[in-house]
């Protein structure tokens, strides 16, 4: 009889926070599955990976805001013997402009990969994920917690996934399942050029480095924290926004928001 591989997935591993959080895994001892559309920056991450003594990462190249692509992820495991046992999502893009302005099918494609992606994926591996008695990690944003006037879709996609980490955490709690909602700050990625963001760092506006958001989100996955926000000033965002009037902070991030767009 063939053995299981019981893999942890990786979406968005190409680049970005979710490559990095595939280092960390790999260095954590996990056998990993990465997931994204460019194939050849996914095949050298394998090789980077496996040229560290660790078991090659299955790569599968798919497009999940294409519907029917968790179908063929699904059976692109299957083939390799595979079983998810953690879930990591973390594709993910945002646009930055006025939603009326915005191109509607870039801002819907948004919401398929964001949260109909996420939630799929999520749904589709939860048994084989309780059976093992794994983990899930949803990556959200600081944005989860605000409406965002001039990136209204995709603050909103953030706050949805914080919502339902809570609640299905909450639902596997009895399980041992764990779900852990990572919600970084500004991050320095290819987010930005994606969502036609061209913003200078300044110490109001503190980027991180992928590996440091990355490290933050794997210790908070394996202490089984609910939410975890790396950076102090993101914490000190976060713990505050709540208090903060909307007749306020509506147009401030609209003010901000307009000041960070590429012309
Ligand atoms: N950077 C920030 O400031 C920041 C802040 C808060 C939250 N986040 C969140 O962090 C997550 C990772 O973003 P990042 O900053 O690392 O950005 P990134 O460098 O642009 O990485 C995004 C990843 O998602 C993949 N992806 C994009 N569209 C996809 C699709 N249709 N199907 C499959 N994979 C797709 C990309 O790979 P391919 O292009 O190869 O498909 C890439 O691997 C996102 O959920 C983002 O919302 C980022």
């Amino acid at each position: 009889m063939t053995e299981v591989r019981r893999v942890a997935l990786v979406t968005g591993a190409s680049g970005g926070i979710g490559a990095d959080l595939a280092r960390v895994m790999a260095r954590g001892g996990h056998d990993l599955a990465l997931v994204a559309r460019s194939a050849g920056k996914l095949a050298a991450l394998a090789n980077e990976i496996a040229a560290t003594g660790r078991p090659r990462p299955l790569v599968l190249a798919v497009d999940l805001a294409r519907t029917g692509s968790t179908d063929e992820l699904a059976a692109g495991l299957a083939a390799a013997g595979a079983s998810v046992e953690i879930l990591v999502n973390n594709a993910g893009f945002g646009l930055n402009g006025p939603a009326s302005q915005l191109d509607r099918a870039s801002q819907t494609e948004m919401i398929d990969l964001n949260v109909r992606s996420l939630v799929d994926l999520t749904l589709r591996f939860m048994p084989d994920i309780v059976a093992a008695r794994g983990r899930i990690l949803n990556v959200a944003s600081v944005a989860a917690f605000l409406p965002g006037p001039d990136m209204a879709v995709y603050y909103a996609t953030k706050a949805f996934v914080v919502s339902f980490s809570a609640a299905i955490g909450e639902e596997l709690r009895a399980s041992g399942v764990t779900v852990t909602a990572l919600c970084p700050g500004w991050t320095a990625t290819d987010f930005q050029a994606r969502a036609g963001i061209n913003a200078p760092v300044t110490a109001l506006m503190p980027a991180m480095s992928a590996m440091t958001v990355a490290e933050a989100g794997y210790a908070g996955l394996m202490a089984g924290r609910r939410r975890v926000t790396p950076g102090l000033f993101n914490k000190i965002a976060v713990a505050l926004l709540p208090y903060m009037p909307l007749s306020l902070l509506l147009p401030a991030i609209a003010r901000m928001q307009k000041s960070r767009r590429h012309v």
